[in-house]
């Protein structure tokens, strides 16, 4: 029975329509000067009411399929990591089905912007116990559906999409390491909180109806949390992996905000040649950033088979992880 793991393909999907920012200067009062040198964002895709979560993360994952040549028929489980499914239900099945991966258990995990490593670790445990053989892992949100576009201090870091990748059992275990980690003390720094009203029933019973609100986000804490907690964090993988900083090909972070990105690479002394960076064009696309990132540095023909990558992802929650892999393709 093989008891290790391989990343065997990889695939994404964004919308149509990408808005940049002088395009955001419209509707907020900001500029392209301070959002470019503040965030590293240039432009973002945004999906229109006819673009669903599940037709995105569709095509994300026919092509990641596509890539590691395993039918949709021959997938086990399908993990959506996602904080804006389409249905509070869950969306992973209406991706299930649009597939055809009838065989497959599909269901969602919500971990903000650390879903898609968290998702990761979570299919390893199914794979490592030899449960099942291939699962496909979709990261995909659609942020600006709870973004309040009005408050220029967050609309202007958000955008849309979905990646995925195809995870295999494998003789060789290529995930070499992971350390995952949650802090719900400092939930009130970034969350979409729901809020209700008391609606009586009957007999003194009253139940609570209403909505999520938009997004809360505190920027200076979330920032300071992702510069001194994502390199700690993927030092613990590395050591985990019995590796150091010099033994990775690519570091691969959670794109919230290019600052972020230089400062934990030169916190763990990390060259810019191998930090992989798409931000200007996607902006955070909370559990979609790390698969889409991935994705188009393969496609780019940047990482090669056997490249040893650090992933990490970090945000709401507050919850961050960080997984040391090797690219099989
Ligand atoms: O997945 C995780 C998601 N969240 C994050 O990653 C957020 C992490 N935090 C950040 O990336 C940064 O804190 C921000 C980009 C959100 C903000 O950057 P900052 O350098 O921390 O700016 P600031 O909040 O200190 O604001 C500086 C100034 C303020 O004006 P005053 O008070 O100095 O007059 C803001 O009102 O910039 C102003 N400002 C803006 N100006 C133009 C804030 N947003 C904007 C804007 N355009 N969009």
């Amino acid at each position: 029975m093989a008891t290790g793991l391989a990343v065997i393909g990889s695939g994404s999907a964004a919308p149509k329509a990408s808005l940049n920012n002088d395009g955001l200067s419209k509707i907020v009062d900001t500029s392209d000067e301070w959002i470019s040198t503040r965030t590293g964002i240039r432009s973002r895709y945004l999906a229109s009411p006819q673009e669903s979560l599940s037709q995105l993360s569709a095509i994300a994952a026919q092509n990641a399929l596509s890539m590691a040549q395993v039918g949709a028929t021959d997938i086990d489980l399908i993990l959506l990591a996602t904080s804006t499914p389409d249905d509070l239900f869950g969306s992973a099945c209406q991706i299930q089905a649009e597939i055809g991966a009838k065989h497959a258990v599909a269901f969602d995990l919500t971990a903000a912007c650390s879903g898609f490593v968290f998702g990761m670790i979570t299919a390893a445990q199914f794979i490592r116990t030899g449960v099942y053989r291939n699962v496909l892992l979709i990261g995909a949100d659609v942020l600006s559906r709870w973004v309040d576009w009005t408050d220029r201090r967050s609309c202007v870091l958000f955008g849309d999409g979905a990646g995925a990748v195809v995870l295999q059992a494998n003789e060789i275990d290529h995930l070499l390491g992971f350390a995952l980690h949650s802090d719900g003390c400092l939930h009130d720094c970034l969350n979409v909180q729901y809020q209700g009203e008391s609606r009586p029933l009957t007999g003194g019973i009253n139940v609570s109806q209403g909505t999520y609100q938009p997004i809360s986000m505190n920027g200076k804490e979330v920032y300071r949390f992702a510069v001194n907690r994502v390199p700690e964090i993927v030092e613990k993988a590395l050591f985990q992996a019995e590796l150091t900083t010099d033994d990775i090909d690519w570091l691969l972070l959670h794109q919230a905000n290019q600052r972020i990105l230089d400062a934990v690479a030169k916190r763990l002394k990390v060259p810019a040649e191998k930090v992989i960076s798409n931000i200007a064009n996607y902006g955070n696309t909370s559990a979609a950033t790390i698969p889409l990132a991935l994705d188009a540095t393969v496609r780019q023909g940047y990482i090669q088979p056997g490249d040893t990558i650090a992933a990490s992802g970090f945000g709401a929650g507050l919850s961050w992880g960080a997984a040391i892999f090797q690219w099989q393709r």
